[in-house]
């Protein structure tokens, strides 16, 4: 095996993704095992073959996993508007866009719907969902929670009649209704002796925020002359959180909520003098040149670039806030950097540091985490609370040997200084995206959900799917973007060194190529591939008490022309790698959440967007209370006999 350049000129030549060259280059990255016969015969591997081989003496040591058993679903085409769960299983709809939470809330009337209702409504689009126990985010209580809900954003098509989405031309109402649609709820949630859970409308922990919510902002660009406008000349105080996708969850009992794809909602770029600075940074973040896609702007300067340049800079952030106390202020933390963040996902390394791991959602964008100085304190809580305001923002490089580097993306490190425009580390985090450019981080196929499995310490990197690698501008295919045209996406599993997440090396092989199993540029972890499910762009991951992988698809109906799902893949042992469908979703929607309870007899399913390609006037869905409009809500699955989900 030759070095890099011939590696990298032999998976070129492959650009379909498929045939001998393509299979041997990937041989290496696929699974441990796979990668261990290859290095065998290779001596250009061996440290990495070394390095990867104590980890698998280390697995070798650990008890079997318990691995998933259950009847597996089969998918269902992209117009059935049924959702399926497996035999012993049942479905419950929790909680409905517009449904009250508070007990002096409105019921829902879509007909005469307006921001104040909205306010104390369910909103519109959910995606994260964290389960939090009551009382404490210390118990186990399985019976008993918050379950905090993201609403990414809005579909006015499905919201209001009449609405044309080829033209739009909407009232302030809808705008300032749909403003009031996005954020996240907090809802109390019990489970009655039936079984059944219901959210407690009175509870007083019930909380909406939304596009209109004070929040604060802390960190190295918190003084940052660029977060200042003309509403808010301290730059501190900003109103609202945008397009929050997934999210996660700190040791200490408080909410990341992540800000994805926020530059959706500004407008007018073009009309930003080309001599101002400014431009060429929201370009780079992918503001739109000309109106927005919902007219926000028409109402509301803020998100007009033209007359308010530096609101932009406001968003793109990971929001923390403590879902226990119903009077916390959010707090986007800088630290964790700006870019259309999909989640953020918190482990404690070995040295009680705190690691965040999140990926920017976007053709060729990268994978991040940041590492706090501080160290977790399980013994004072309020002593967490800043955590993630001192420490250092990382992004990752895979080499194609498979090894990697975390790269710090700190102020005067290499490239990051003032002659390349890097002012201060406010700048360099303001700048995320530019700073991992200059640094050379590798660029990936749209990076969502990274979670750390708790049984083997590794951390799985979604990559959703990425049509333009290997084709046309988009950038060339690589060993760790191994496939040209990636429509169905793939996943990563990477192994820090030492097991320290904190660590500035790793390792890393490719744990699925995504899709159908017919498709010879597939692959699952090198299971029989006759006996697995088909799976489409990936999305986000849980994992189980036993460490099983469960991952749900956002958008297997253009990938692979099947409704979404929810999968269970081992990721140990001789079934590693079978993916099992366990949940099919409805027409127009994708699956997001997974969320267990801390027993995991109780699965929590957030189905977003059902009836999407639809209108308010033309229907494709009517899920989930087949008359009138689809509703985005939150599921329930638990079997019959209350046995853990999936045992
Ligand atoms: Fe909102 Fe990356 O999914
Ligand atoms: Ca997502
Ligand atoms: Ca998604």
């Amino acid at each position: 095996m030759g070095g890099r350049d011939e590696q990298d000129k032999l998976i070129v030549r492959s650009v379909d993704g498929k045939g001998e060259h393509f299979e041997d280059i990937l041989e290496q990255h696929l699974s441990r095992r796979s990668f261990l016969k290859t290095a065998a015969v290779t001596s250009g591997l061996v440290v990495a073959a070394t390095a990867m081989g104590v980890d698998v003496a280390t697995a070798q040591t650990r008890p079997a996993p318990m691995l998933p058993k259950f009847r597996k679903v089969s998918p269902t085409a992209p117009e059935v508007d049924e959702i399926a769960v497996p035999d012993g299983y049942y479905a419950a709809t929790l909680i409905r866009w517009g449904e009250p939470i508070f007990a002096d809330a409105p019921e829902f009337d879509v007909w005469t719907q307006t921001k104040e209702k909205q306010e104390k409504q369910f909103g519109y689009n959910c995606d994260y969902i964290g389960y939090f126990p009551l009382p404490s985010y210390t118990s186990n209580n399985s019976t008993r929670g918050l379950l905090v809900v993201n609403h990414e954003y809005t579909n006015p098509e499905l919201m209001f009649p009449g609405y044309d989405v080829e033209n739009p031309n909407p009232t302030k109402t809808q705008v300032d209704v749909e403003l009031a649609a996005h954020g996240v709820t907090v809802i109390e949630v019990a489970r009655g002796r039936d079984g059944r859970w219901n959210v407690v409308r009175n509870s007083p922990y019930n909380r909406r925020l939304t596009g209109y919510t004070p929040m604060t902002i802390s960190g190295p660009a918190a003084d940052h002359e660029w977060l200042k406008t003309n509403a808010d000349p301290t730059g501190r105080n900003i109103l609202g959180t945008l397009n929050n996708c997934a999210g996660g969850r700190t040791p200490w009992g408080t909410v990341l909520t992540a800000e994805e794809n926020f530059h959706q909602y500004f407008a007018n770029l073009r009309r930003l003098p080309d001599g101002d600075y400014r431009k060429a940074i929201h370009a780079r973040y992918g503001m739109p040149s000309g109106a927005s896609e919902r007219r926000w702007e028409n109402f509301h300067d803020r998100f007009d670039i033209a007359k308010e340049p530096n609101e932009g800079f406001r968003f793109g952030w990971i929001v923390e806030f403590d879902p226990y106390n119903p009077n916390s202020v959010p707090v986007k933390r800088t630290w964790l950097g700006r870019f259309r963040h999909e989640a953020a996902t918190i482990v404690i390394a070995p040295t009680g540091q705190v690691v965040a791991y999140s990926g920017d959602d976007a053709r060729g964008e990268y994978v991040y985490k940041f590492v706090s100085n501080g160290r977790y304190n399980p013994r004072n809580r309020a002593a967490n609370f800043n955590l993630l305001d001192d420490g250092m923002l990382y992004v990752a490089r895979f080499n194609a040997d498979g090894t990697g580097e975390w790269l710090p993306l700190k102020h005067g490190f290499g490239p990051l200084n003032e002659g390349n425009g890097f002012m201060s580390q406010g700048d360099v985090l303001i700048k995320t995206r530019n700073a991992a450019d200059a640094l050379g981080a590798t660029k990936m196929d749209r990076p969502e959900d990274i979670e750390t499995n708790p049984v083997n310490k590794k951390v799985y990197i979604i990559l959703t799917n990425n049509s333009q690698r290997g084709v046309g501008n988009g950038p060339p295919v690589d060993a760790a973007n191994p496939r040209a045209n990636n429509r169905a996406g793939h996943i990563i599993e990477l192994t820090e060194e030492g097991n320290n997440h904190a660590a500035t090396r790793f390792t890393w092989n490719i744990f699925i190529l995504a899709g159908l199993p017919t498709d010879e540029s597939t692959y699952f972890a090198g299971y029989d591939k006759s006996k697995v499910s088909p799976i489409g762009a990936p999305d986000n991951i849980v994992f189980d008490l036993a460490g099983n992988a469960w991952v749900a698809t956002d958008g297997a109906a253009s990938a692979i022309k099947l409704n979404d799902g929810l999968f269970a893949i081992p990721v140990a042992g001789s079934e590693r790698g079978h993916v099992q469908q366990f949940f099919s979703s409805v027409a127009g929607s994708e699956v997001c959440g997974p969320e267990f309870t801390p027993d995991n007899r109780t699965l929590f399913l957030a189905i977003q967007h059902p009836g999407e390609g639809g209108t308010f006037d033309k229907p494709i869905s009517t899920w989930p209370d087949r008359q009138g409009l689809p509703r985005p809500s939150v599921i329930t699955i638990q079997a019959f006999d209350n046995r853990r989900i999936g045992q």
